[in-house]
């Protein structure tokens, strides 16, 4: 009888996690996961309706206790409320996937308001810093204690038609290898760079139909655009024991591909 388990690292039991931004697509699919793989989760998002019915939804699923409540994690106050609110609920923090993250695509990147960059920056990376030092006093008396971002592949690469979110979405590999250092041996940080991964959001920030289709092109090396679990399985690596040796990095998922074509050749 086979007695190892190769899967026991990965066991999210005993962890509490926070997944911002989880109400929907991407962070969702992390919630889930992190859930199904035992975790209590806490889904912070600017839609508290849709968090709560996420959430309920999932707990369904796992079995395992899920809520969802409103936050916006630019606002400070509702940062400091969701962290009591977490640690109230279940007892501590032992895991944060800053998930919440997004920008337009820029008609004109030769004339990009400045309050774009700005607006970018809060909600990409200084959203992102502020939850993490809220959670940080809890993390710290945590076991295999985790900070997971939810970065891009448009943040290493020239990404001109979404400028503000691509240099945003950089600086928020900068902040996680930092931190990384700053927190070491107290709390691991990573992030992963996620391709496309084809959601609603696309269509809000102003691709068109046919700009999605040709970001799907199947010219990455698996010739297919992501899904949320895609992300969600590497997210449940680095936040379970499984990446126990893991700080600091940024970890590429996005089908091998390596090429940002808003408008074509
Ligand atoms: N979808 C992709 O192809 C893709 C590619 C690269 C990176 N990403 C990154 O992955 C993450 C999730 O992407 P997605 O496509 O699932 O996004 P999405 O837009 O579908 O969902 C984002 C969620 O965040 C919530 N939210 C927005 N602003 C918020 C705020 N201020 N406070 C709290 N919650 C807020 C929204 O209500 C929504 O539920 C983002 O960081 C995004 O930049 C996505």
């Amino acid at each position: 009888m086979n007695q190892f388990d190769p899967f026991a690292d990965f066991r999210m039991d005993n962890h509490v996690a926070i997944v911002t931004g989880g109400a929907q697509n991407i962070g969702a699919g992390i919630a889930k996961t992190l859930s199904g793989a035992g975790a209590k989760v806490m889904i912070a998002d600017l839609n508290g309706e849709k968090a709560a019915e996420t959430a309920a939804a999932i707990a369904k699923e796992t079995g395992n206790e899920c809520t969802g409540m409103a936050c916006n994690v630019t606002d400070k106050a509702d940062i400091d409320s969701v962290v009591s609110a977490t640690v109230d609920s279940f007892g501590g923090i032992t895991t944060l996937v800053n998930n919440v993250g997004w920008g337009r695509r820029q008609e004109d990147p030769e004339a990009i308001p400045e309050e774009e960059f700005v607006e970018s920056y809060k909600l990409n990376t200084i959203s992102a810093y502020r939850m993490s030092m809220a959670c940080l006093p809890y993390l710290e008396k945590a076991e295999n204690a985790a900070i997971a971002n939810s970065g891009s592949f448009s943040s290493a690469m020239p990404a001109a038609d979404i400028l503000p979110y691509g240099t945003a979405k950089a600086a928020l590999n900068q902040m996680m290898v930092s931190l990384a250092h700053r927190l070491n041996k107290r709390v691991r940080v990573n992030s992963i760079l996620i391709g496309t991964v084809m959601t609603a959001g696309y269509g809000d920030a102003g691709v068109s139909p046919e700009m999605q289709e040709r970001l799907s092109h199947p010219d990455n090396l698996t010739g297919r655009p992501g899904s949320a679990q895609d992300v969600a399985n590497a997210m449940l690596w680095l936040c379970s024991r499984a990446s126990g040796w893991v700080s600091g990095q940024t970890i590429n998922v996005h089908g091998g591909g390596s090429v940002v074509r808003l408008f074509g050749e």
